[in-house]
Order: C-alpha cells, then structure tokens, then sequence
C-alpha cells in the first residue's frame, strides 16, 4: 500500500498464474504447457536471430508473423492482430471491443483473468451459469450485452461447445462483439476462424503457448473483420509499438510454418489424454470430456486440496481451484506418457 498509488490500484484484484516452481525435476502439470519442445525449426530461427541486428528495433506491426498466421488460416493479414501472448491481446479486446454500457458476458467458471480484466478496465459484467454438466450454454446468452467471450473449449473445465451453436449465437447476437479464446482449440475442437468472413462481430484469440509449445516466448493472435483489427492496433499502438520482440517474431513464423511438428506433438498429447482419462476412471475418477491439453477430475472419495498436497509431497503439481462449484475438481495438465503414468500410479497409491 502506498500513498503514491493511482486510485485505481488499490481495487485492482491481479490475476494468479499457476506456479512457476524454482525446484527441479517436478512434474509439472499445472500450467497447460505442452509436454514436447517446440519444433527445431523455431530453436533454429531463434539461434539464427541472436544477432548484431538485436541492436535494431523489431517490425512494429510483425508483419511476417501476421503472414503466417494468414496463410495457415487462409485470411488476409489484415484480418489478423498478433501480440505478447494471448493475455495480452485479450486485454486490448476488453479495453478496445468489450467496453460499452451494457455488461459483458462470460461463463461463471471459466478462466479467471476475464474478471480481472473488468476490474482494471472498470468494465461491468455478468456471469453466466455453466449447466449442472458444466457445459456452456450458449441460449442462456441471449440478453443485452456490451459483449460476450468464452474459450471454446472452455478453461478449466476442457468441455467443448459445438460450432454450430456458436454460429447460432451470432445469428442472435449481431450488435455486440462475440470473442471465442480458443487457447485449446488445437487438441481436439473446431476452430471458429472460418465464420469470420460471415460475421463481423466475430473475434477468434489464439496462442502458440499451448499447442506450438511456445509458452516462453509469449505469442498470441486473433482472427477477426479488418475493422475490430483495426481497432485492436489503435489500442496496442497507444501502449507498447513493438509487443513481439525479433526472437518472438522468428519463432512465431517458424512454428506457424511448421505443420508436421503441430500435427505430431498435439496427436501424441490427444493420445496420451484418452490414456490418461481411462486410467484415471479405473482409479474412480469422474472426468469431464475434454478436448483441451487438460482434464478436469473430481473424485467422489477425496477432497480434491487433499490430494493436490499428496500429490506435491510426491514432486507432482497439479492445479486446484477454491472456487465454489469446481472446488472438488482437480485440472491436470496432460504431460508425456511417463509423466501421466507418475501421476497414475501417485494418485494409486494416495487413495490406496
Ligand atoms: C483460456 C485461456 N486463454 C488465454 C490464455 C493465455 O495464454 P497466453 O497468454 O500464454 O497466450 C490462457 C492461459 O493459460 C488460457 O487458459
């Protein structure tokens, strides 16, 4: 506390990240990284740009990376934004798309930086119910609204929703901006990118810290009409001019270009999840379908915080959420076969 603060500050409540742990040779299954390195291609970008260039600023707009994410979608470059991770560029769409009189709208468990959001943006909102099955119902946002946002599937839940019930929502919702945060999509969804060319209140977040292993170099994008992009970088270019660094920018074309690595790593992590899930029900554990690199289990025996400590006295971290419907739920991070088959056999043991 300090006198010095802006009024604001004193009511800001921050975001917590999952830890980061300062010990090694934990299996860390917190944080919804990706098990495998990223792609050789993007550590040899990343070698080939440490540089005397390093002295020169990045491209202000990244246009190259911009480029890529275009190609793979198969939109123009006008219609993508890219910055500092996808938390980034999900703060620019609340202060630049989602601030109007009418509260925004997003699911009452879902990822918890869209409240914080609010608070630093003096954004109102309102949640919304997931189902008793923790699904999100997209009838149940029919209402006036300054906006809506959910991640498809949804975090921490990994519960998909159906594009056809998106593309129903927009039908219904044509005068507020709709943001499906798609940070999971990879593993097993259905990308909402192609509806852009028919809606332009459509706007698709996504990250290459999960599904292009990526989480250290901080890149996200979106996907939406030239006109919200347009605004996205009147926001970003009253902020910060160069959010990606050269190194971002190299690794970021480097990943988007390499299709093969993509397509093997989140195979193997959709393999591994099915394994994992199976595993886990022959222990007792009720799983919530997922199409995320992450379950959502709860078991109806044990209290979920007591395993979370079991689980870290045997060097495993997984997430728990003290929040009142999840708080019996733990998510885990689907990691490699050995470290899924670690977690199994602790969780085994743990509940004899
Ligand atoms: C739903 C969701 N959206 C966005 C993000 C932010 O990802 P990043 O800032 O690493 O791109 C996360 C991170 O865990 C997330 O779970």
């Amino acid at each position: 506390m300090s006198r010095f603060w802006s009024p604001v500050v004193h009511t800001l409540t921050p975001y917590v990240p999952g830890e980061q742990p300062k010990i090694l040779n934990l299996i860390k299954l917190n944080t919804n990284e990706n098990p495998y390195g990223p792609s050789p291609k993007v550590i040899a970008a990343l070698q080939a740009e440490a540089a005397e260039t390093l002295r020169l600023y990045p491209d202000p707009n990244a246009d190259r990376v911009k480029g890529a994410v275009a190609a793979f979608y198969g939109v123009q470059p006008t219609q993508v934004f890219v910055g500092n991770g996808s938390d980034e560029v999900l703060a620019h769409v609340f202060q630049g798309l989602l601030r109007h009189a009418e509260p925004v709208l997003f699911p009452d468990v879902t990822y918890s930086f869209y409240p914080v959001y609010c608070g630093l943006y003096s954004i109102q909102y309102e949640t919304v119910p997931l189902t008793a099955e923790f699904e999100i119902d997209l009838g149940h946002y029919a209402r006036a609204n300054g906006g809506i946002i959910f991640p498809n599937p949804n975090a921490p839940t990994g519960r998909p929703v159906p594009l056809a019930a998106i593309e129903k929502l927009l039908q219904q919702n044509r005068d507020s901006v709709v943001v499906v945060d798609e940070a999971y999509v990879d593993f097993g969804g259905e990308t909402a990118i192609p509806l852009v060319a028919r809606y332009p209140n459509l706007l698709v977040v996504q990250t290459l810290s999960k599904s292009r292993s990526l989480a250290g170099l901080r890149v996200g994008f979106a996907v939406g009409d030239a006109a919200l992009i347009e605004g996205l970088e009147r926001i970003k270019n009253s902020f910060n001019s160069y959010p990606l660094d050269r190194f971002a920018i190299a690794g970021a074309v480097a990943a988007m270009e390499d299709r093969a690595w993509f397509d093997q790593t989140r195979n193997a992590i959709i393999r591994t999840r099915s394994d994992l899930t199976q595993s886990l029900e022959r222990l007792g554990f009720e799983i919530l379908p997922s199409t995320a690199n992450f379950i959502f289990a709860r078991h109806p025996r044990h209290d979920a915080a007591q395993l979370q400590q079991k689980l870290r006295e045997r060097a495993i971290i997984v997430r728990h959420f003290r929040q009142p419907r999840i708080k019996q739920f733990l998510r885990i991070t689907v990691g490699t076969d050995a470290e899924c088959k670690a977690l199994v056999e602790a969780l085994a043991a743990i509940i004899g």
